[in-house]
Parts: structure tokens; sequence; C-alpha cells
């Protein structure tokens, strides 16, 4: 089948069977894949333009920020501000969740990462954006995104793009995972991974080994017996680490395998934010079939403290996340 023979997004969006959107999101999907082309083109023509390098400042967890990820950022906020159906976004880059008019009776909260994995944009590495949009039970501007947040709203639509040898946009309306490649001489963005369901067990875990210092003793045993000889049938397993979760959740997505980053003594209740990092990707992963914990519980049952919540996570195939808490839970095998 050639280029001219797939199913545009666009087409995709339209159709009315189950596993497509409600009329409303596939406006937002629509605009949300035409930052992603931006985005794109900002990050593969940085080193020609200045982008790479340090923007100067921090976000709102305390990490530097790139000119990247403040070009992304701004790309996010154009590419919504005028859709009349977003009434507020939380981003990775703004303290402060930013509150748009709305045109509708139905709205929605877009939560953010404009750029994740930034550490590797200056070595051409591969990147990511994840996004989630939760449909409000409210109307009109949104007078406190969080409190919306915190009542429990529905994730309608939630997904990632990767920025990597191609720019593929991966995402769930609640009826299934699709993928789409970015075709860059049409700029349309096609179906080419269709259903994508989570095999039940991998061989492969992604973690920041560095850290395993600093972990809890039952983390270090789940590792000790992921590489050990004691394995029945799939050990031992092979560490794959992009530094960028998008890509290595991409992976263990269509591969098997889990990836995790525990609390440590640096993140004391992980690095990574709930609203827009772990929530999109645990609504995303557990729509193919797969899990996404915190170790002691499922990453969707958290009620959101804050916008730039952290929250340790293991997501990935049943088999390694089940095994994963079962180490949580008992310290061990
Ligand atoms: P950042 O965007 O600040 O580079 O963080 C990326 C996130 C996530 O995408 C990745 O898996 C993890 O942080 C990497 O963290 P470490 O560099 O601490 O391993």
């Amino acid at each position: 089948m050639n280029s001219q023979e797939k199913i545009t997004l666009g087409s995709f969006l339209l159709k009315k069977d189950g596993a497509r959107l409600d009329p409303a999101l596939n406006v937002l999907m629509t605009r949300l894949a035409q930052a992603a082309k931006t985005i794109s083109h900002e990050i593969r023509n940085a080193s020609i333009s200045g982008n790479l390098g340090m923007a100067g400042g921090e976000n709102p967890t305390g990490d530097e920020q790139k000119k990247l990820d403040v070009a992304a950022n701004e790309i996010v906020l154009e590419t919504f501000a005028d859709s009349g159906r977003v009434a507020a976004v939380v981003s990775e880059e703004l303290e402060a969740a930013r509150c748009l008019d709305t045109a509708y009776p139905d709205s929605y909260i877009l939560c953010v990462d404009p750029v994740g994995g930034s550490s590797n944009l200056d070595i051409n590495g591969t990147v990511g954006t994840i996004f989630s949009f939760y449909r409000r039970k409210r109307t009109g501007r949104s007078q406190d995104p969080l409190a919306e947040l915190q009542d429990r709203l529905p994730i309608a639509a939630a997904g990632y793009v990767m920025y990597g040898p191609g720019t593929i946009l991966v995402f769930t309306g609640g009826a299934g995972v699709n993928g789409f490649t970015l075709d860059n001489r049409r700029g349309e963005f096609l179906l080419t991974q269709e259903l994508i369901r989570s095999p039940a067990r991998g061989s492969y875990y992604s973690a920041n080994l560095g850290k395993y210092g600093q972990w809890d003793p039952y983390i270090r045993k789940f590792v000790d017996h992921l590489t050990g000889k004691d394995l029945a049938s799939n050990g031992p397993y092979s560490l794959r680490y992009v530094g960028a979760m998008v890509a290595d959740i991409h992976r263990n997505l269509l591969e098997g395998g889990i990836f995790f980053y525990p609390e440590d003594e640096k993140n004391r209740n992980g690095k990574l934010r709930l609203l827009y990092e772990c929530a999109p990707m645990a609504f995303l992963v557990e729509q193919a079939g797969g899990r996404a914990t915190t170790g002691r519980g499922s990453i969707l049952d958290i009620r959101p403290e804050s916008l730039h919540q952290q929250v340790p996570i293991a997501i990935g195939s049943p088999f390694e996340v089940d095994l994963y808490e079962k180490f949580c839970r008992e310290g061990g095998e």
C-alpha cells in the first residue's frame, strides 16, 4: 500500500464508527496534529535556525528550559488560543494554567508536555510531545482548572507525538490506540499502525540505572530479578533507555516491556508529572491492554493535588507491571 492508499488523519477523524472521536475532539486533534507538524519542523531545523541550547529560564519543576521547550510551548498556545474548545492549557512550561475563552458548550482542558526528553535536543536525540484532553463538566472560561481536574474529569483523548527518524502521532479517543506517520512530502499524518495492542509480556526494561543506588531495596531486587539468570523463558531482559519517556514507552508498547521511574533521593515523589506525562501515557497504554501503576495503585486513580504534581510510575506490558507491583508489595519473589 503506498502513501496515496493510506488513510489520512483527517479521514480517520471524520469516520463515524466507534473508534472515532466526537466532533469537538476531531477539531482539537486536527489542531494538535498541526502543532505537531510545526514543532517537528522547528526541532529538525533547530541547529540551522539557532534554536538549540538553553533559553535562560526554568520551568515550574525547576528544570532548565531549552529554547525549543519555550518555542514548542508557544506553538501549542497559539494553536489552541482561538479554538473556542479549550478553556485552559496546563503545560510543563507554565507555572499557572493559561485560561482561554470558549465559544461552545462542550469544552476541554488540555494538559501538555510540549517537548519531553529535552536533554536529547542538543544531541539530535529523540524527543516527544505528550497531551491529553479532559472533557469539562462546566462551560465558559475556566476559573480554576485544577479544581475542575480534581473533579474526576474523564480523559476524552490522550497520546503522544514522537520526533524520531519519523514523526509519528499515537493517540486514543477511548476506543483503541492508533498510530500515524507524518508524510513530509504531503504534509499529512497517515494511518500506519491500526489498533495497537500491548504484548502481554516483553524482554526490555527502561530505567535510569544511574539511580540504582538511590532506589528502595525492593526496586533494586526487581531489577536484579529481571537481569538474573533465574527467569523462566523470558530472561534476562535487555536495557533500553532513551531519556525520553515517549520513545521508551513507544518501544515497549510495540514490542513489550516496562518503563519505570521510581522515587529517588532527588525526586522523593518521583520525577515525572502526573497531569501531562504520567496520566496521558497511562490512559493510552491501558487502552492498548497494558498497565500503569505507581507501584501501589493505578496512575489513573490519582486525584491531582497540584498542576505539576510528580508521581512514581511503572508502565508497560501487564506481566512486567504486575511483577513490579508484586515486588513493591512483598519486597520480592
Ligand atoms: P526532560 O524533558 O526534562 O528531559 O525530562 C524527560 C523525562 C522523561 O521523558 C524521561 O524518561 C526522564 O525525564 C529522563 O529523566 P532522567 O534524565 O533523570 O533519566
